[in-house]
């Protein structure tokens, strides 16, 4: 029983495969599937009316880490930004990948500036409905150098 036992966890060791690890959610995805629709067209010709600089990024920052109501963006697209906060994993579809380029570059400023204000139906993304429009462009910059 014993032999049996040493055996077999050779046997997993060496195939390098482990039941406990086996698709391990936690790595962040890239590319990504996106269930966001396209923003309306008025959003989506909207571009970034803020010059990004420390100041803003830093407003930015505290708004993703600490400020933004209903819930702080760290807690989905997490600290990296690579959308392994502990609810985004968990959400179905997860959350966005911002670390992600080869997904980020098809999004524009105005997409995302929809996405934050009106939430994304049929995710976990809610609507910051209560945001002034200048703390979602500065958000937008802060989401943006996470794959710079
Ligand atoms: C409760 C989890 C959750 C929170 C909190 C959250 N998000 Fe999201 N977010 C998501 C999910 C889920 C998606 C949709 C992923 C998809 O399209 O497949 C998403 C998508 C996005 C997108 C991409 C939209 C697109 O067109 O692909 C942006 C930008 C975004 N979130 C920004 C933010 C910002 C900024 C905050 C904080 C102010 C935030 N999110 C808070 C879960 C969350």
């Amino acid at each position: 029983m014993k032999k049996t036992i040493i055996l077999i966890s050779v046997v997993f060791l060496v195939s390098g495969y482990s039941p406990v690890f086996a698709d391990k959610p936690d790595k962040a995805r890239c590319p990504q599937a996106r269930k966001t629709p396209a923003a309306p067209p008025n959003y989506l010709k909207l571009e970034n009316p803020l010059e990004v600089n420390a100041k803003r990024l830093k407003k930015g920052e505290v708004l993703y880490m600490d400020k933004a109501k209903p819930m702080q963006c760290l807690h989905c697209h997490g600290a990296r930004g690579d959308g392994t906060g502990e609810l985004g994993l968990q959400a179905n579809p997860p959350a966005r990948n911002f670390t992600c380029l080869e997904t980020m570059k098809n999004i524009s400023d105005g997409q995302m500036f929809w996405a934050i204000k009106n939430g994304v139906k049929g995710t976990a993304m809610p609507a910051y409905s209560e945001l002034a429009d200048w703390e979602i462009w500065v958000l937008i910059h802060y989401v943006r150098q996470f794959g710079k």
